[in-house]
């Protein structure tokens, strides 16, 4: 059979997506090629987030191209994804030699379109088409690449989004929000705890607002067609968010012993999801809460639909709730109209949220986006200096962050082989700061108690040798003021 080769650009949808295709050629009986060079398929999964991340992988494509232009094989070439949404056909006359060009809502059609163009019925194909119902149409992802299962798995709860900030472009690329049952995530979660996975991670575009919109008969977003509404509620009376009613769904999984979830929107942050961090000890004190500017009118051009102010108040919540809580986030630097003062009120921001984290980001015009022609656009040295500015201290501040955890005792979940010195062993903490120990493949999948030592650039590092061997107690932070 033909091997497949799939190289991922951009989220963990993404990742995600490039799994299920994977997973879905191989039920078909495609082989997973270990390298591009030995493919009969190479697919890109591409991202549109910002120019960069389109140009890196149109280039990709022609140098591929060339490269087997060259050497006289025929190799099958495709676009997936995000990129293929936005552009569809006019990636066939960009990229000559491109055969395949699948949005982001046809990815489950990848083996019926490769079957029909390595038979010869078709010499290329472009479906961007929407597809009702796609956002739960493969399921089967977990990638069983290296024989052993994951420790943590991605788990899609919902596709699209409805936000239309006024920088991006993935409404347009992944749709308007749908959202799969509350019945079907937690039967993927209960087959993934029974083949091992301990964590899961909730994904979606603005999972905050999962379940939110109503189905087209008027039903909840998150209860599947044939489910019986209205339902019971059984909650005595207390009102929460679907997303809510979802992590308490995922929590109740034997076997999942974190939970983790991304990407949210700060406007979702309402009382009842921070007061399900105090409730929900499977949820893990971990935050990633865009905030992009730290200046008001320029969160009011961007459409993002709350205030610093408010944004400072979630973040005082989340902490009074739990003061251990690792607080991450995207920032977006020369937004247009952006002014020397807007910029010093993100530093500010920064400055008093002590972020563990940052996504900085340099401003990149998307088509069809409102902000691509608002008046006020940056010069690119202006963009680039801001850019360098907010880095360091971004950087000063997450060292501090980092080299505070130093000689403290925190709970990892072991994820594996370390990815730069794979004679270690990594692990994350609740809070989502990575841990590097001396350990061994036994540890995989453990919940283990590990002293810091040393605290390197986003990087800790752990000695379990030091910890007594008792169990930790499941879900439960080792330490309340530092997960
Ligand atoms: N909710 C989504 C957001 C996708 S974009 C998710 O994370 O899955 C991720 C981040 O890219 C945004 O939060 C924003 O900081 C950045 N971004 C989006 N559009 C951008 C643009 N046009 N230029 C620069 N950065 C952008
Ligand atoms: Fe993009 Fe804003 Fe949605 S950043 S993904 S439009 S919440």
């Amino acid at each position: 059979m033909p091997s497949v080769y799939i190289k991922t650009y951009g989220c963990q949808m993404n990742v995600r997506d490039s799994e299920a295709v994977a997973a879905q050629l191989l039920a078909r009986g495609y082989t997973l090629a270990p390298s591009e060079e030995q493919a009969d398929i190479v697919l890109l999964n591409t991202c549109s987030v910002r120019d960069h991340a389109e140009q890196t992988a149109l280039n990709k494509m022609r140098a591929l191209a060339a490269d087997f232009r060259r050497s006289g094989r025929e190799v099958v070439l495709g676009f997936l994804g995000c990129m293929a949404q936005s552009r569809g056909a006019e990636l066939l006359r960009q990229v000559p030699g491109v055969d395949l060009v699948l949005g982001t809502q046809k990815l489950h059609r990848t083996a019926d379109y490769l079957d029909e163009l390595l038979r010869g019925r078709r010499t290329a194909v472009v479906d961007t088409a929407p597809e009702a119902g796609s956002e739960s149409a493969i399921r089967e992802h977990l990638p069983a690449l290296n024989g052993s299962t994951p420790v943590t798995a991605y788990v899609s709860i919902m596709q699209g989004c409805n936000q239309h900030c006024t920088f991006c472009i993935v409404p347009q690329t992944r749709g308007p929000e749908r959202s799969r049952s509350i019945r079907d995530i937690v039967a993927e979660c209960r087959e993934l705890a029974a083949r091992g996975v301990k964590e899961v991670i909730l994904l979606g575009q603005i999972v905050t607002s999962y379940g939110r919109r109503p189905g087209p008969d008027g039903r909840p977003g998150w209860l599947a067609p044939d489910e019986p509404w209205p339902v019971a509620d059984g909650d005595g009376g207390r009102p929460r968010s679907p997303f809510v009613r979802l992590l308490e769904a995922v929590h109740e999984v034997d076997g999942i012993e974190r939970i983790r979830f991304t990407a949210p929107h700060p406007k979702g942050y309402g009382e009842d999801l921070i007061e399900a961090y105090g409730r929900l000890p499977k949820l893990v004190e971990s935050a990633h809460l865009p905030v992009q500017s730290g200046s008001n009118r320029i969160l009011k051009l961007m459409r993002r639909g709350y205030t610093r102010e408010r944004f400072l108040e979630i973040v005082a919540r989340l902490r009074a709730v739990k003061p251990g809580m690792g607080i991450s986030t995207d920032i977006i630097v020369g937004f247009p109209g952006e002014t020397e003062e807007d910029f010093e009120q993100t530093l500010e921001l920064c400055r008093e949220v002590e972020f563990d984290n940052v996504f900085l980001f340099k401003y990149s015009p998307r088509r069809n986006t409102p902000a691509a022609t608002m008046p006020g656009a940056l010069p690119q040295e202006v963009i680039e200096e801001r850019h360098a500015r907010a880095l360091e201290l971004i950087n000063q501040i997450a060292r501090r962050r980092y080299a505070a955890m130093v000689g403290r005792t925190v709970q990892i979940l072991v994820e594996g082989p370390s990815k730069k010195n794979p004679q270690r062993m990594m692990g994350r903490t609740r809070c989502n700061k990575i841990v590097v120990f001396e350990g061994s493949e036994r540890h995989r999948g453990q919940l283990l108690d590990v002293r810091i030592v040393r605290a390197g650039s986003y990087t800790l590092y752990g000695d379990p040798a030091i910890v007594g061997i008792a169990p930790v107690e499941r879900g439960a932070p080792v330490d309340e003021a530092e997960g």
